[in-house]
This record gives structure tokens, C-alpha cells and sequence, in this order.
């Protein structure tokens, strides 16, 4: 029984199908569906030299790598490549052929410093440290049993903030970029991020197929919003959030809390069970505020990096 490495084929369901169902077999803290899968491949620019490959084993598929240039970096040759293989179906040799594709792929795009993503335990940690990687910072999953635990009481925002939702912006979202912008460029990572390109932003993040704009909680003060708290959802009980931002002048006054609060009373209201997020494990404020609401750690991830010679 043979391996083999290709793209995935946006157009064959099979193909989209398998990838959802190996990434949420690998790791149910990330939420993929179909739309989304698609959403990612159709709008990517070409200077993210972006690709979803596929293992497959006797026409079935058993791994998935996405992979490509960290286009909304300063720093230039940031590649990236994230590897999951089913954990029933390790020990086949996917794993290692879908990274060296990818390898391959970045390195021949100019990339000269590899970052990929691999769950905190020995087994996948040896095997990302034989293939020449090296661990970094890390971050954690973290899950709120939504159903059964009893949230912060709602808040009355302080005097001159008003709550809105994302959906009051649904003609024009661009101080909400700028927000997003300020804010995602002080998320603490080891690529930074700068969102420059407006019309990049809206198709990427305002269109995602899993943003509902009216669960998504904006804080807003002299009309111009102050801070946010990005929510995903899935139509059935699933709740992520995207980002939480507060604007560097507004922070440490209780906002973040104020906002995400509210989009996680509103959420549970209408049905949601689950909600889920990701932290960087430095980022001190965001992991305090989620453990205020119950959020607990699922599991973490550790960035390692490859530097090409
Ligand atoms: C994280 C962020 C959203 C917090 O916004 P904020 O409006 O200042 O948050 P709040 O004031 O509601 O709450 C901050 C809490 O963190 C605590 N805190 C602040 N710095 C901390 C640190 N270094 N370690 C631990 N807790 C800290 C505060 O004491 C406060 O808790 P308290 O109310 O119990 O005192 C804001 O710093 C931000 O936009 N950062 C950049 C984007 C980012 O990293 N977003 C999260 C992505 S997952």
C-alpha cells in the first residue's frame, strides 16, 4: 500500500471532505467545514504561494499539510507549513512525505525560515526534531462548556461606550480593520503581522464563511470602535472566537472582558453549547481573561522552526 502527496482538488468533494475530517480526527479544537476549506484556497493571493496537499492511501486520505509564504509579514522568506496526519493512520510514512513536499515547495519560494505547528507531545515533538526543527513559543487551546458554566454577569459598559455588533458595520467595516489591524499587530507571535490591504482583509476575515457578524461584540465610544470580540460559529452549537482586540489607548479598563462577555451571553442565548479559542501561551491578559470566564486548557501546540541553509 503506497503513500502518495498531491494538491487537494477544491472541486471534488471527496478530496474537501477527507481534509475536514483528518484536521478535526487530528486536532477537534480547529474548526474546518467544507465552506471554509474552500473559502481558504479560493481567495489566497498568489504571493502566499498557498497549498492544501493530501495523503492518500489506497484512494483514501489520511493526512493534510497546508502550506505556505507568510505574505502579511514584514519579514520577507516567513514560510509556514502545518502537517496532520489521522491518528489512526500514523506510522505510514504521510507525515514525512507530505513535509518534505512541503519543504520543497517553500524553499523553492524563497523561504528561508520554516514554522510549523506540532501538538505538545513526545511523539509528535521527536518527530518534528528529526526533521531538523526546533521548538518555539507555544499556545493553547482552550474550551468553555458553554451549556454548564455559569458565565460573569452581564456589564453595563462603562460611561460613554456603547455595545454594538459587527452586523451595525455591515456597509462599511473598515474602522473595524483598522481595530483588527492595531490590535493584530500586538498579538504576541513568532511571525508578526501587519494587515495592510483593505480589500485582502474583507475577503479573507469579513467574508469568512463561519464570522456571524451578530454575535460578533463591538465596543464603541465617540462612534469609532474601541474593541471587539470576533465570533465563528457553526449553525449548531459550535462557538469560536476569532480574535479579541482592544484598542492600544483603551486597554487594561475592562473592555475585552465587557466585550467577548457579551458575545458569550448573547451566543449561549441562542443555542450555543461550546465555545473555543487559542491563545498565545505569553499572552498574559488573554489567557487571564479566558480563565475568568472558565475557559480551560485542552491542549497546547508548540511552534518549532527550521532554518534552511
Ligand atoms: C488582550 C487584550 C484584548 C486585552 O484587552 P483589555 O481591554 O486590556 O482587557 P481587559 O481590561 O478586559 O482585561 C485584561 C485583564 O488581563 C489582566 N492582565 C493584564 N496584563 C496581564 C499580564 N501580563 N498577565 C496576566 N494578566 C494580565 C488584567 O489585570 C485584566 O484582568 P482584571 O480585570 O482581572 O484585572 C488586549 O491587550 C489586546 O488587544 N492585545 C492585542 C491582541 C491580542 O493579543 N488579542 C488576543 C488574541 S488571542
Amino acid at each position: 500500500m503506497t503513500v502518495i502527496v498531491r494538491d487537494l482538488h477544491s472541486d471534488a468533494i471527496a478530496d474537501i471532505e477527507g481534509f475536514v475530517r483528518v484536521r478535526h480526527a487530528a486536532l477537534p479544537y480547529m474548526y474546518f467545514s467544507p465552506e471554509s476549506v474552500r473559502h481558504h484556497l479560493s481567495l489566497t493571493p498568489a504571493r502566499a504561494r498557498y497549498r492544501a496537499l493530501v495523503a492518500e492511501e489506497d484512494g483514501e486520505i489520511i493526512g493534510t499539510a497546508q502550506v505556505g509564504l507568510a505574505h502579511e509579514s514584514p519579514e520577507p522568506g516567513q514560510g509556514w507549513l502545518n502537517v496532520y496526519v489521522d491518528p489512526a493512520r500514523t506510522g505510514r510514512g504521510a507525515g514525512t512525505l507530505l513535509m518534505r513536499t512541503a519543504e520543497e515547495h517553500l524553499a523553492a519560494h524563497g523561504a528561508t525560515h520554516l514554522y510549523a505547528w506540532v501538538l505538545d507531545e513526545p511523539g509528535y515533538r521527536a518527530f518534528a526534531e528529526r526533521h531538523g526543527y526546533r521548538a518555539s513559543r507555544s499556545a493553547h487551546f482552550l474550551v468553555l462548556d458553554l451549556a454548564h458554566t455559569e458565565l460573569p454577569p452581564l456589564q453595563n459598559p462603562p460611561a460613554g461606550v456603547e455595545l454594538r455588533t459587527a452586523a451595525d458595520f455591515a456597509d462599511d467595516p473598515r474602522p473595524l480593520f483598522a481595530l483588527d489591524a492595531e490590535a493584530g499587530s500586538d498579538e504576541p507571535s513568532d511571525i508578526d503581522t501587519e494587515l495592510t490591504d483593505y480589500d485582502a482583509w474583507v475577503a479573507e476575515y469579513w467574508k469568512h464563511p463561519h464570522l456571524d457578524l451578530e454575535l460578533t461584540s463591538v465596543a464603541v465610544a465617540d462612534g469609532r470602535p474601541i474593541a471587539f470580540s470576533l465570533a465563528h460559529t457553526n449553525g449548531v452549537g459550535r462557538y469560536g472566537t476569532g480574535m479579541t482586540g482592544t484598542a492600544r489607548a483603551f486597554r487594561g479598563r475592562g473592555l475585552a472582558k465587557l466585550v467577548k462577555n457579551d458575545s458569550l451571553h448573547r451566543a449561549r442565548a441562542v443555542g450555543y453549547t461550546e465555545a473555543y479559542t487559542g491563545n498565545d501561551s505569553d499572552n498574559g491578559p488573554m489567557l487571564a481573561i479566558n480563565k475568568w470566564f472558565g475557559y480551560e486548557i485542552r491542549a497546547t501546540e508548540v511552534r518549532h522552526v527550521r532554518e534552511l541553509g
